[in-house]
């Protein structure tokens, strides 16, 4: 046994959550929610005209890689060489490396997949990387497709303009080793609407230069979008896509699981300005929660619960009580007022109003804000339905 999440895996009697057969903290994903989201994503991309690679870097858990791939996903979408294995031994034929590929061992692990015949591309910003990718995958006789990334001031990776992509995208075309297949970009960390659409529309005009300069008769690929501007990213390239032998992919992660607060509120966003997003049924639901008990009440209207920063997100905001069940029954309780104010490794400070009676022993149910960082915290993380059968221990691999 190596994991807390071990000891919830080997239990065999009653499978349900609320009946105290399963030590907790555990964290566990809502059956019905997890299949809306994928089905919801995939149908936002089918009805865009778009292909979808969705980042899977969120959940690294590759249950849930092989239903996004049986709904219909293009490929996978990942940030280093590791997860790019673990993508291909989900299925994934197409795999995007949202990075640039940097040191010989990491170039070793994609060579291997190449070898193996998944499409593989990775990112590229530097005319030196270019040159070492170069030097590395010709002494192997393999060709390595890469994306130029487009960056924006004060961001992260990628060329800042347009003069110079071209410039890169000139290298990289007259390189042994290398194959020149497109433009990458990342709009999530952007902060409003006006920036985002020109990042994009000056990804869209690079990715046009390019493909008639060096891809003639070929399709380039566009890529871009996380879950907060991904209607925006397919509304601007969809029409451009039809026009020009150009694949849009779009590479959202967090919508997998959704979350109760930062994508949350993202999402309401985009369904008040999407079009496309309304012609799509329903909406994406937060699916990823963790259970804790009421495990210390030491003062008038303060639960100590017993989960803390080793099992929850805490990066973008507090984790938030959803639930209390006590016996098997969900308390029939008003959560206004109520909030985590601290959190520490193993503990959270939930505040309530003391008329509200909690005794220990009561499971409180929580969701986060930002699901990537509660993913990583458990090996294995249980399926569930809506009542909180468990269904399916699904394993992660951080
Ligand atoms: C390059 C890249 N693409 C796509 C995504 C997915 O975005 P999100 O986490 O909002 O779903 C990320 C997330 O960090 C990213 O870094």
């Amino acid at each position: 046994m190596k994991h807390k999440a071990d000891v919830t895996a080997s239990i065999e009697t009653q499978p349900c959550l609320l009946n105290e057969t399963v030590p907790l903290p555990a964290a566990v994903i809502k059956a019905s929610a997890l299949a809306n989201n994928i089905g919801w994503m995939q149908a936002f991309a089918n009805t865009a005209g778009v292909a979808l690679a969705p980042h899977g870097k969120t959940s690294m858990t590759p249950a849930i890689f092989r239903r996004q791939l049986a709904a219909g996903a293009w490929g996978l979408t990942v940030a280093t060489p590791y997860q790019a294995l673990i993508a291909a031994q989900a299925g994934a034929k197409r795999i995007i490396l949202a990075n640039q590929l940097v040191g010989k061992a990491n170039m070793a692990v994609v060579a291997q997949l190449l070898q193996q015949g998944i499409q593989l591309y990775a990112c590229v910003d530097d005319s030196h990387n270019a040159k070492q990718l170069s030097a590395y995958f010709d002494k192997l006789k393999l060709q390595l497709p890469c994306l130029v990334e487009l960056g924006t001031a004060a961001g992260r990776c990628g060329l800042r303009d347009l003069d110079s992509s071209l410039r890169l995208a000139d290298v990289i075309s007259q390189l042994n080793g290398l194959t020149l297949a497109g433009v990458e970009f990342y709009e999530g960390i952007a902060k409003d609407e006006q920036s985002v659409r020109h990042w994009i529309q000056q990804a869209a005009r690079l990715c046009q230069q390019l493909q008639q300069r060096y891809l003639t008769g070929q399709s380039a690929i566009l890529s871009g979008a996380g879950s907060v501007w991904y209607d925006v990213v397919a509304e601007e390239l969809r029409a451009f896509s039809a026009d020009n032998p150009i694949e849009v992919v779009l590479r959202p992660g967090c919508y997998i699981t959704h979350d109760h607060q930062l994508y949350a509120c993202a999402q309401q966003h985009i369904q008040q300005r999407s079009q496309l997003a309304q012609q799509v049924q329903g909406d994406l639901q937060p699916a990823l929660e963790v259970a804790a008990y009421v495990q210390s009440l030491p003062e008038p209207g303060l639960a100590v619960l017993g989960l803390g920063k080793r099992d929850i997100a805490f990066d973008a905001g507090m984790p938030k009580v959803l639930k209390l069940y006590r016996a098997g029954k969900a308390l029939p309780l008003d959560f206004t007022g109520c909030e985590s104010r601290k959190i520490m490794d193993q503990h959270t400070f939930w505040h309530y109003p003391p008329q509200l009676e909690l005794q220990i022993g009561d499971i409180a149910i929580l969701g986060s804000s930002h699901p990537c960082l509660t993913f990583d915290k458990w090996r294995s993380i249980w399926l569930v339905d809506d009542d909180y059968q468990l269904l399916e221990a699904m394993e992660t691999c951080f």
